[in-house]
């Protein structure tokens, strides 16, 4: 038998074999398309190279595209588990032309592969074209020699593609399988086209025009083929089996939940565990692609998925979560060819059993509530609305989980009554909004909100993509259009920037359309938490509520932030490791240039605290572990040792960061919605410029991550160059250097005190008005007087010098003054057996006068002073012989 796995291996090898460009498939949220819930087909990854806005290095391609039809225009999840062919996960095998070849080439590509290398008997193929296709027509008679009831005209859009109300469409193709007659059904056209007999597995789209919002298709610039192959269908058909369910994969997904639950998928219950197998396909490789469960967008499909699974998964009477268990098989049967499943695994593990537990507590009751509400009830009757309601809004039942578990009972849902009830808890809301006194500028956001939902944020896995435009705001009103030059916040269904919060700046970037708009994003806000606001300027063209806009965030700014946010959390980790288990988060800021984290601790770090903290980050920096991001309940999180933030708000789920390792634990885990690195190693670098302190017992470390602190670095060795130059020696040196200088410094200072000392006591000193004071003592009256300017002298060391001269001079009256920087200071001293006759206040105060200042004090044996006026000090020296002389 061919596996699964050697077909897809095969149909690629066939391709790329005649030359086209093999593709990985790209992620299933796609980022080129915001009418798009998930990729649901092989060419979606390459609409805009069909619609020639996006060129790439080959004109032909080929892939195995994971795709998800569990909403929008293709959505099978209600038919899942009870036919032989839906899915909501599925792999769509394709080959395309990008304006290279067209119908013939795709023709005989088609048949070559189906009956030369795989060797499908061509009697049992049957093919459909556009009714009005007569070259398909043709060629099918021609390469495949088929016959011509065999190429059947199709005049419905069965035979015209399209991949949702927008984008490249054109006639299609279409081959079937015949199973056989064992099996009721008729070729497509017939009475009997809806039996199962003719299965499709092949289409072969014409590509020829892209079709606009209105209806209206223009003609692409080249005509492409767009082919698509499921592969479950068509290994089906190389197994021999009828049933994609019976196909190898789906056996052992299927045949581990009967291992583990010990219930045979036969009859009831074959259809549980064929939405188990199914479901477990469609959420793995949502989460590997980085959906998560959420109340919203596609978080909620996403959730929507897995409790359809989990009911069935209870029907079956597992007595644990189940799902979770399953994941390993099905990494063993996928994951060669889509590693990402298993680098997610144990975030796809955890986030099934979380969830499977929680829905657990609900699960039952609201089985039982279902169970009284249908007792009674025959087939053919509807359930309340109201009822349906209350089972999703208590206990977390999705409408489809609802109607699929009426389905055996062949009751229905009443589903306007469900959306009457949904719309009346609204209104509640909105007069509870209304009633709690929010400011006007608040409720245009609220109108906004309800009205549109929330954005839906895809910047954890996408720097880009498409979006709709749901409102502009500009000067605090709603407006339909924004031109150039304009200021206006631009609300969309789906972004990737990031709205300030947490202390992390908005994104910046910009919005464009092929149309000619280009704004300027400066910043993102997110209004009551859940819409993302950009602010922006039009700066070319303009811009409508309804356009669809192409979003790009400024990926080296978002860079640095994530950098400097994951490295907020690595420095709480160490300052605890550090400091001690008391250092709590009060508060940070993560811009892209720097950041800033606020913390509990009485006092200031020591240098080597800082040392030791920026060392234990770099460790971990350069250790390059990846960072995980978990999806749990706070409780759960907290549980599980994240840091969570005392009077912070947190939602019923959460995002845990987890980062780094430390004794087979994480180093660091934290709630957290911020964006961060994928790996340690993007921060490249971790600098600690400042510590200070904010408020009482708070200290605040401003820090660099990256090019930023290399910048830093490379300033400071810039300056340490700067001042080795100036003192001729090298950086290496110059602590040394610096030290030995301010040693000698010291020292010629002394020196050069000692030195005017003794110039002053040695009797030469002179005044700026010389002649006064000549440096000799002299006899005024009785008295010995001895006066002295000193220029340069520190008036500190004047008070030891007067006392010095009184000794000199035994009795009698010393005076020195002392000029620097132009000012003017006295001492004045009296020998003790003068006291009772000259007061030094008396004699200094006379002295001050000259010099323009004014008072002096002291004792009446020595006093000092000063003026402005050091020019006059002779003067005042004078001024105090006058006095004694008096
Ligand atoms: N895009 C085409 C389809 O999905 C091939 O059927």
């Amino acid at each position: 038998m061919t596996s699964t796995n050697d077909i897809r291996r095969s149909f690629l090898d066939y391709f790329a074999g005649a030359g086209h460009e093999p593709v990985t498939s790209a992620p299933l949220v796609p980022n080129n398309d915001p009418t798009l819930m998930f990729v649901n087909a092989g060419m979606v990854p390459f609409k805009n190279v069909f619609t020639g806005r996006e060129s790439r290095a080959y004109s032909t391609a080929t892939s195995s595209q994971k795709c998800v039809r569990a909403g929008g225009k293709h959505n099978d999840l209600d038919n899942v588990g009870y036919t032989a062919r839906h899915h909501t996960f599925f792999e769509m095998l394709g080959n395309f032309s990008f304006g290279d070849y067209f119908k013939e080439q795709a023709i005989t590509h088609a048949w070559t592969l189906l009956t030369k290398v795989w060797g499908i008997d061509p009697g049992r193929l049957t093919v459909t074209v556009y009714h009005t296709d007569d070259e398909a027509f043709d060629l099918w008679r021609r390469i495949a020699g088929l016959p011509e009831e065999r190429i059947i005209r199709i005049a419905t859009n069965d035979n015209f593609w399209s991949m949702g109300d927008t984008g490249p469409c054109g006639p299609c193709s279409e081959i079937f399988f015949d199973h056989g007659d064992h099996i009721f059904g008729g070729p497509p056209g017939s009475p009997n086209e809806d039996g199962d007999r003719f299965v499709e597995i092949w289409n072969l789209v014409f590509m020829q025009f892209d079709q606009a919002e209105d209806g209206t298709r223009t003609p692409l610039p080249k005509p492409s083929i767009d082919t698509g192959m499921g592969l479950e269908r068509v290994a089906a058909v190389l197994q021999g089996v009828h049933d994609n369910y019976d196909t190898d994969t789906f056996k052992a997904l299927i045949a581990q939940s009967v291992s583990l639950t010990g219930v045979a998928a036969e009859g009831e219950n074959r259809a549980s565990h064929r939405v188990i197998a199914d479901h477990l396909r469609s959420t793995c490789f949502l989460i590997a692609d980085g959906v998560l469960p959420a109340n919203e967008g596609r978080g909620y499909v996403l959730r929507r998925i897995m409790r359809r699974a989990m009911r069935h998964a209870h029907l079956l009477g597992a007595a644990d979560p189940l799902m979770h268990r399953l994941v390993a098989g099905l990494v063993q049967e996928m994951g060669a060819a889509y590693p990402e499943l298993g680098r997610a695994r144990a975030l796809i593990e955890e986030t099934l059993l979380r969830e499977e537990t929680r829905f657990r507590q609900t699960l039952e009751k609201g089985l039982r509530l279902l169970e009284e509400a249908t007792a009674g009830m025959s087939e053919g009757d509807t359930l309340a609305g109201e009822t349906a309601f209350r089972l999703y809004d208590t206990y977390g039942f999705p409408l489809d989980l609802t109607e699929d578990a009426l389905r055996a009972q062949g009751l229905s849902v009443d589903k306007a009554g469900f959306d009457t009830a949904m719309a009346a808890q609204k209104a509640a809301a909105r007069a509870a909004w209304k009633g709690s006194g929010e400011k006007a500028s608040e409720t245009i956001w609220f109108d906004i909100a309800e009205e549109q939902g929330s954005t839906e944020f895809i910047g954890y896995t996408a720097d880009q993509g498409e979006a709709q435009v749901v409102a502009l705001v500009r000067d605090g009103a709603r407006v339909e259009r924004a031109t150039t030059g304009e200021s206006v916040t631009i609300l969309v269904n789906q972004t990737p920037f990031y709205g300030e919060s947490g202390g992390q700046s908005g994104d910046a970037g910009r919005v464009i359309t092929p149309g000619g708009l280009s704004a300027r994003v400066t910043d993102t806000v997110k209004p009551l938490g859940r819409l993302h606001a950009h602010q922006a300027v039009v700066e070319a063209g303009s811009i409508a509520v309804g356009d669809t806009v192409h979003l790009a965030i400024d990926l080296e700014r978002r860079g640095q932030i994530r950098a400097n946010h994951s490295a907020t959390h690595l420095l709480h980790a160490a300052l605890r490791n550090h400091l001690g288990a008391h250092v709590t988060q009060k508060g940070s800021l993560v811009a892209a240039d720097r950041f800033r984290f606020d913390f509990s601790h009485p006092d200031p770090l020591t240098p080597a605290q800082v040392a030791a903290v920026e060392a234990e980050v770099n460790a971990h920096i350069r250790h390059n572990d990846e960072v995980t991001t978990r999806l749990m309940s706070p409780d759960d999180a907290i549980e599980a040792g994240a840091m969570a933030l005392f009077g912070e708000k947190y939602g019923e789920e959460v995002r845990v960061l987890s980062m780094g390792l430390s004794d087979e634990k994480h180093y660091s885990v934290e709630l957290c919605g911020g964006t961060h690195v994928r790996a340690l190693g993007d921060i490249a670098l971790f600098k600690i410029v400042s510590e200070g302190a904010v408020a009482s017992g708070v200290r605040r470390i401003e820090a660099l991550t990256g090019e930023a602190a290399r910048l830093w670095l490379v300033d400071r060795d810039e300056k340490l160059r700067t001042a080795a130059q100036t003192l001729r020696t090298t950086p290496d040196e110059l602590p040394g250097r610096v030290a030995t200088l301010f040693e000698q410094n010291r020292k010629l200072e002394r020196e050069l005190a000692d030195a005017k000392r003794a110039l002053a006591m040695a009797g030469s000193g002179s005044g700026s008005d010389a002649g006064a004071g000549a440096g000799q003592p002299e006899t005024i009256g009785s008295v010995t007087f001895l006066g002295r300017v000193i220029e340069g002298l520190d008036p500190k060391a004047l008070r030891g010098l007067v006392d010095e001269a009184k000794g000199q001079i035994g009795s009698g009256v010393a005076v020195l003054v002392a000029v620097s920087d132009g000012r003017a200071t006295i001492a004045a001293g009296v020998t003790d057996d003068l006291v009772g006759q000259y007061s030094a206040v008396d004699l200094v105060r006379a002295g001050v006068e000259a010099v323009g200042g004014k008072g002096g004090g002291g004792r009446p044996d020595m006093a000092q002073g000063g003026g402005p006026d050091g020019a006059k000090a002779g003067a005042a020296v004078e001024a105090i012989k006058v006095l004694l002389a008096d």
